[in-house]
């Protein structure tokens, strides 16, 4: 190379450096070199200076969920520094070329503070996107400012921000908006009309979200049809859906679940009379996520739910659907999520295996039947088995049959996390040969599915947090890996009503709900319990656990919520309580506990049932649970508690929600308790609505009912769930005397009422005659005079009656109930005459001497009279009392139903209007 060609080179080279230099510095300006405006960046700054860093635990929890991790979402504002510029700061957009602020995201910022009308934000002129979810505006109004932002503003997010009070109609001068998610904020309840005048004026909106805000209104139906997505979950919407709602071309997710629409979905999109025409089918092509779930829609799955040829998402959870399955909706190829559970739907499931995508199928709680089969007998693949990608399965609370081999289902889909199979119908097997399970796996429901041991798969799912097995024939030991495998996943374990009969040990830290009723467990109290520091519900009872129950279960966890220990051998006393503000029901029943009732227990103040019966207790009777206020039943049965329990002096006696009452077989003495009757409010008053919980259960938000153990006529049921309706008192067996109070009539809602075996005196009230509801009245064995009061022929729903044992006197009454009453009602009363008894009454001819012969079908085993079912005038739950009785004392005989099924055609065609059948889950 010569000098001057090295020159050339150098040179050029250096000219090229210099070219690409400032190019680069030319292309670093294009991008940095959009200045702030002044005015903005000391309107962001003032902005900041209106807000301090908050640590709302909720809102972290959520943006946690959203962001996936703690590290990627921060206070946003911390980092906008006055020395920099502000279009480099964290959450700020600014236009390319003006330089204006156009976006604020300060989504989950942690944001404290109010945005009051003389905000600087305000003053943003350029402004199109504001993203303020998230964040903690501690219950302040929105002000009517954010008008401002008319001619700008395409995207406004406020979604949980804890605004409140007037949503301010300026909203709908946005017009320019595109997408709006005002959810899960405290705003009142927005007026009708502002949705019509948002959707006359944001004439471009595509998302609008205001989910969990009160609207309470129909829907309108002149919806944007520019909507994209539409979240109207939790509005308090009611009425009927709009005929044109699926006219929405370009709608893709419609979620109007958890409000009170009603009416039946065949009746949408249908054009004129013609039921197959539909006024527009197209919009429902692009629907990709459609939920309705949790509303009263009623009536058929519509035929046209087969045109939504996108959906990857359908939920009807919830409501009052009947009829089949359409099985268009089972060629759905795109779905993902199918969720048809608890509704009332019929038939077969149609075939499963066009279904490719699916991942979760909820079909639980309904009535369907058929024969469902891992494998098909001709090899034609169309099983379950053909779902690869499911991940949670529900059929529970069904009618299906079948036997499904768990390990084949486990093994070959192996992304399930969640298996529901409970009361479906279906049994299960497992040949505990093959170990294998999706490590996720994580709910297991196999209540009552013949299951005969412990699936020893589930040793491989390492995050299981909810265990059912009830219901099955499971025998033998808990499996020992169960308890280092669970360690710290297990939150939930119902193992009732299996042959279990030892535990030895059970660690599992985070337990919420332990349930071991109706096993063999014959163990001490299981210490480990103690140190459970989330258990809300326990339920050991009906086993054979013995020894004293240590101190440390008296420290109960703040959030313990039910305890039933009863049906043991516990013996020694119950150990002082603290910590027991959430207590609803505490069971002891029937184990040998003695001494006093701990005092501790009247500052439980949640408890709704006590149930000390069967045991030694040896008390005064425990005036000072008056200051619980929901006291709903108290058990005292069979104790040596004693003494009178009229009034104390200075006793705050309330008791006014108490409907179980029962303190028979003690030693209790003096007169009945007539002022304590008197504040028995419960008790007074006859509750005509029908309402949907129909038993009494824990206000935890768990399907946790309450147990009771109640005597009618000598025999006990054990009542696994207690009738809200249901209310009692029983003092028999005690020491009573003087006369029966008057005010007992008061109690108008008494279901049944034992006085006997007491030395109660006088004749019987007159005002027993207003206990309206009354199907039991039991006061033999005492000393009671006079007639029997005709009022009590008032009695119209009386399905037992004793009054033997006494010394009335005269005609026993002839009219309704009484025609049906045996002698055995009257037995031991010399001076009783008339039908049914073989003494005739003076002046009396139409009496028939031989009445005996006239007794019809006789249990005289258990006492009771048929001729109640057929001839009771009673409707009411006099069925639901004689059902339970029976189904009880004689364990459904085979005549059982058809004298069932007669008696309920009866009271069902006297009153349709009321709900007669009232079923009791009674286990023996
Ligand atoms: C702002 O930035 C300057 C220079 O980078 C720095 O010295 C100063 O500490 C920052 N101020 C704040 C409040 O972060
Ligand atoms: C803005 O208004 C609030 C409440 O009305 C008031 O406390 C605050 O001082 C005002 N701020 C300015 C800068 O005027
Ligand atoms: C609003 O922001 C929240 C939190 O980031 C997000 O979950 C939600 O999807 C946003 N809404 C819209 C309509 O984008
Ligand atoms: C529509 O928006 C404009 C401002 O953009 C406003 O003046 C007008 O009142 C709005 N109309 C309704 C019905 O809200
Ligand atoms: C809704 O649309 C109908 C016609 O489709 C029209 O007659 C009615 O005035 C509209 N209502 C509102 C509130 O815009
Ligand atoms: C459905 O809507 C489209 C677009 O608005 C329209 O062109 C078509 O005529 C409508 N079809 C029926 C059957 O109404
Ligand atoms: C469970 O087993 C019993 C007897 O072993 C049988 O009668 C019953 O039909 C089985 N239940 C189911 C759901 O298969």
């Amino acid at each position: 190379m010569t000098g001057s060609n090295f020159t050339t080179f150098i040179f050029l080279h250096i000219l090229l450096v210099l070219i690409l230099a400032s190019e680069s510095k030319s292309q670093s300006f294009s991008t940095d070199d959009i200045i702030c405006q002044p005015q903005q960046r000391l309107a962001l700054l003032h902005f900041k200076q209106e807000f301090t860093i908050s640590n709302d635990v909720y809102n972290d929890m959520e943006c946690k969920m959203q962001f996936g991790s703690a590290s990627s979402f921060y206070p946003k504002i911390t980092t906008w520094n006055a020395s920099t510029d502000c279009c480099t700061w964290d959450g700020v957009t600014c236009d390319r070329f003006s330089g204006d602020v156009i976006g604020l995201d300060l989504g989950c910022s942690k944001l404290q503070g109010t945005i009051h009308s003389n905000s600087t934000l305000f003053h943003i002129p350029h402004l199109r996107s504001l993203n303020l979810a998230f964040n903690d505006f501690g219950y302040s109004q929105l002000p009517p400012e954010i008008g401002r932002f008319a001619s700008t503003l395409t995207h406004l997010n406020l979604s949980s921000s804890l605004f409140s009070g007037y949503l301010p109609l300026e909203i709908s001068h946005l017009s320019k908006l595109v997408s709006l998610d005002l959810a899960s904020n405290h705003f009142d309840s927005i007026h009708p009309q502002f949705l019509s005048k948002l959707f006359r004026n944001v004439t471009h909106l595509r998302e609008l979200s205001l989910r969990y805000v009160t609207i309470s209104s129909t829907l309108p139906s002149n919806l944007s049809s520019s909507l994209t997505s539409l979240d109207l979950s939790s509005t308090d919407l009611h009425g009927e859906l709009p005929d044109d709602i699926f006219n929405l071309l370009k709608l893709q997710k419609l979620d109007l679940s958890s409000n009170a629409l009603t009416g039946s979905l065949s009746e949408v999109n249908r054009k004129g009379d013609s039921i197959l025409v539909y006024s527009n089918i197209t919009g429902l092509q692009r629907l990709e996520h459609l939920d309705l779930s949790y509303n009263l829609f009623e009536g058929a799955i519509p035929s046209w739910f087969s045109l939504l040829t996108s959906s990857k998402e359908i939920r009807l959870q919830s409501n009052m659907l009947s009829g089949v399955i359409p099985p268009g909706l089972f060629n759905l190829s795109s779905l993902e999520v199918l969720d048809l559970s608890e509704n009332k739907l019929e038939g077969t499931i149609p075939s499963v295996f066009k279904l490719p995508l699916m991942q979760e199928l909820m079909l639980n709680d309904n009535q369907l039947v058929g024969q469902l089969e891992l494998l098909d007998e001709d090899r034609i693949p169309r099983s379950f088995l053909q779902l690869v990608n499911i991940s949670y399965l529900a059929l529970a609370n069904n009618y299906f049959s079948g036997v499904w081999r768990l390990d084949m289902l486990l093994s070959s889909h192996t992304n399930l996390q969640g298996l529901d199979l409970s009361y479906s119908g279906l049994s299960v097997v497992t040949t505990n040969c093959n170990h294998y399970v999706n490590p996720e796996f994580y709910v297991l429901k196999l209540a009552s599915c013949n299951l005969t041991s412990f699936p020893e798969f589930l040793r491989s799912a390492e995050k299981l947090s909810n265990l059912d097995l009830s219901h099955n024939n499971i025998l033998g030991e808990l499996p020992s890996w169960t308890r280092e495998t669970w360690i710290e996943s297990l939150s939930t374990l119902d193992l009732s009503y299996n042959f279990i009969t030892g535990l030895h040990r059970i660690p599992w830290k985070f337990l919420m709900e332990l349930n071991l009723r109706s096993n063999m467990i014959d163990e001490p109290f299981p210490l480990s319990i103690c140190k459970m520091n989330f258990i809300q519900i326990l339920d050991l009872s009906n086993n054979n656990l013995k020894g004293t129950i240590p101190n440390c279960f008296g420290h109960f966890k703040e959030g313990l919520a039910m305890v039933d220990l009863g049906n043991n051998a516990f013996h020694g006393t119950f150990p002082r309580i603290s910590g027991c503000e959430r207590l609803g029901e505490l069971n002891l029943n029937k184990n040998q506990l003695h001494g006093k009732l701990p005092r501790s227990l009247a500052k439980c103040y949640a408890l709704e049932v006590l149930d000390v019966g069967n045991n030694q207790f040896d008390d005064e009777f425990p005036h000072w649970l008056a200051t619980l206020p929901k006291l709903q039943v108290l058990v005292l049965r069979s104790n040596s508690f004693h003494g009178s329990i009229t009034r104390s002096r200075g006793t705050d006696f309330q008791f006014s929600k108490l409907r179980i009452l029962d303190l028979s077989q003690n030693k209790f003495s003096g007169t009945l308790p007539s002022m304590y009757f008197s504040n028995l409010e419960a008790m007074m008053t006859v509750s005509e609505e029908e309402s949907e919980e129909k038993y009494s259960k824990s206000p935890m938000g768990y399907n946790i009912y309450y147990h009771t153990v109640v005597v009618m006529k000598g025999r006990s049921y054990d009542l696994v769930r207690i009738l809200t309706t249901f209310t009692t008192i029983d003092l028999s067996d005690n020491i009573f005397e003087g006369s029966i109070p008057d005010i007992i009539g008061s109690l108008k809602s008494l279901k049944v009422l034992n006085l006997s075996h007491n030395s109660l005196t006088g004749h019987i009230p007159y005002a027993l005659g207003s206990l309206s509801i009354i199907e039991s009245l039991d006061l033999s064995w005492n000393q009671l005079v006079g007639e029997i009061p005709q009022q009590l022929t008032a009695l119209t729903f009386l399905a037992v009656l004793n009054l033997s044992q006494n010394h009335l006197a005269g005609r026993v009454p002839q009219e309704r109930q009484f025609n049906t009453f045996d002698r055995n009602s009257y037995l031991g009363n010399l001076e009783l005459c008339g039908f049914p008894l073989p003494r005739k009454c003076k002046n009396n001819h139409e009496t028939e001497q031989n009445s005996v012969q006239t007794e019809g079908d006789h249990d005289t085993e258990s006492g009771f009279t048929w001729n109640v079912v057929v001839l009771g005038y009673g409707c009411g739950t006099l069925l639901g009392l004689v059902m339970g009785y029976l189904m009880l004392s004689t364990g459904r005989p085979k005549w059982f139903n058809a004298i069932a099924d007669a008696a309920e055609h009866m009271v069902n065609t006297r009153k349709k209007k009321e709900k007669i059948c009232i079923k009791w889950e009674i286990s023996i």
